[in-house]
C-alpha cells in the first residue's frame, strides 16, 4: 500500500529540510518525483539526488508568490510525468520579531509566502490533480493553533493554511481528492529549528517539552505523508494532523517565552 511506483509526486519548496526529506521518501518508495523552490541551484542539485535514487525526477524554479510562474511550472511538470497523484505544499518563510518591531511588510512577506503561497499552489495543481484519487498535504505548523509571541505572522498564516485544507476537503471531497494538512513538531538539523532554537539552552527546552522526548526527523513528517497519500488513508480528508511527538499538546513546551526573548535580544 505504501508502494508508489507509477505514481506522480510533485513536492513545493522540496529543496531542503523536511519537504526534500519528504521528497525522497517517496523516490525510495518508487515514485516519480517533481520538485519546486525558489533557488534553481537548489532545484538542480535536489533533482540529481533523487534521481541517484533510481527513479524519474524533474524540477523547476518558481516563488509561490508568482501565481503564473508556479502554474508553468506545475503544468510543465504535468505534462511530463501526467496527472499529479500526490502533491505536497510546504513553501514557507519564518524569523522570529514581536509584533512592535515587525513591519507592515515583514508581516505581508510570511503572509504572501505562507498563506496566497498556499492559494496559488492549490489553484495551480486543480487541473492536473487526478480526479479521483490524488492526495493533496498541506505543511502546516503548531503557531496554526498554539499562539507564540514574536510569531504573529506564522500564527496567522499557518491557521489559514489549515483553513484552505479543510475549506477544500469540501470543495473537492466529491472530485475524489483528499486534503489534509501534517503540522510537523520540532524537526531536527532543519532551517526552522535553526532561526527559532539557534541555542543549547533553547534546544534543551524544546526537547524537554516534547512527550515522546526527541526531535523529529524529516523521515517522521514523510512517513505520515506517505500514509496520507496512500489507500490506507483513503477515508481522511480535512485532518489537521500533528505529527510532534506530542509537543502541542504540551503547548510545545513554553516556546513563546523563549522566542519572545530571542526576538527581544535582536
Ligand atoms: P526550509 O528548509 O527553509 O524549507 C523551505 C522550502 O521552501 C525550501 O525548499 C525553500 O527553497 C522553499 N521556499 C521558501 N520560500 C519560497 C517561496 N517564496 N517560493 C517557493 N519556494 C520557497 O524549511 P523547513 O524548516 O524544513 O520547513 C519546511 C516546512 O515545515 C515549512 O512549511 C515550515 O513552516 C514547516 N515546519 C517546520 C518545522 C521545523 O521544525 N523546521 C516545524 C513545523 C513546521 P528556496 O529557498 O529555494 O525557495
Ligand atoms: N526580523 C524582522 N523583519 C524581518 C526579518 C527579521 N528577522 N527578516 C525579514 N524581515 C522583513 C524585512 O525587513 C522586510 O520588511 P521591510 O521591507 O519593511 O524592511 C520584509 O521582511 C521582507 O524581507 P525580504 O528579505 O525582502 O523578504 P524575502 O521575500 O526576500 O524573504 C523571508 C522572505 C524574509 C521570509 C526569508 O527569511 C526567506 O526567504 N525565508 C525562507 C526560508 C525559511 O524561512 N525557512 C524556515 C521555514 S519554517
Amino acid at each position: 500500500m505504501l508502494d508508489f511506483s507509477g505514481k506522480t509526486v510533485l513536492v513545493v519548496g522540496g529543496t531542503s529540510g523536511i519537504n526534500r526529506g519528504v521528497a525522497e521518501l517517496f523516490a525510495r518508495q518508487g515514485a516519480r518525483v517533481a520538485v519546486a523552490s525558489r533557488n534553481q541551484e537548489k532545484v538542480s542539485a535536489t533533482v540529481r539526488a533523487l534521481q541517484a535514487l533510481g527513479g524519474e525526477a524533474a524540477g523547476f524554479s518558481a516563488d509561490v508568490r508568482d501565481a503564473a510562474a508556479l502554474a508553468a511550472g506545475v503544468t510543465e511538470v504535468s505534462d511530463r510525468f501526467g496527472e499529479l497523484d500526490v502533491v505536497v505544499s510546504g513553501a514557507a518563510g519564518n524569523f522570529p520579531a514581536l509584533a512592535a518591531d515587525l513591519s507592515p511588510n515583514g508581516f505581508k512577506a510570511v503572509l504572501d509566502i505562507d498563506l496566497l503561497g498556499t492559494f496559488h499552489v492549490m489553484k495551480a495543481i486543480y487541473p492536473h490533480l487526478r480526479k479521483p484519487g490524488a492526495s493533496v498535504i498541506n505543511i502546516s505548523a503548531p503557531q496554526a493553533f498554539i499562539p507564540m509571541m514574536a510569531q504573529i505572522h506564522v500564527c496567522a498564516a499557518k491557521a489559514g493554511v489549515d483553513m484552505i485544507t479543510r475549506t477544500l476537503a469540501l470543495e473537492w471531497g466529491n472530485a475524489g481528492v483528499r486534503i489534509n494538512s501534517i503540522v510537523p513538531g520540532p524537526i531536527d538539523g532543519t532551517e526552522g529549528m535553526a532561526r527559532l532554537a539557534p541555542t543549547a539552552s533553547i534546544r534543551a527546552k524544546v526537547v524537554a517539552g516534547v512527550p515522546l522526548g526527541r526531535f523529529g526527523t524529516p523521515q517522521d513528517i514523510g512517513n505520515a505523508c506517505l500514509f496520507l497519500a496512500s489507500d490506507l488513508a483513503g477515508f481522511v480528508t480535512g485532518a489537521v494532523l500533528p505529527v510532534d511527538g506530542g509537543w502541542a499538546q504540551n503547548n510545545c513546551g513554553g516556546m513563546s517565552d523563549d522566542l519572545a526573548s530571542l526576538a527581544a535580544k535582536k
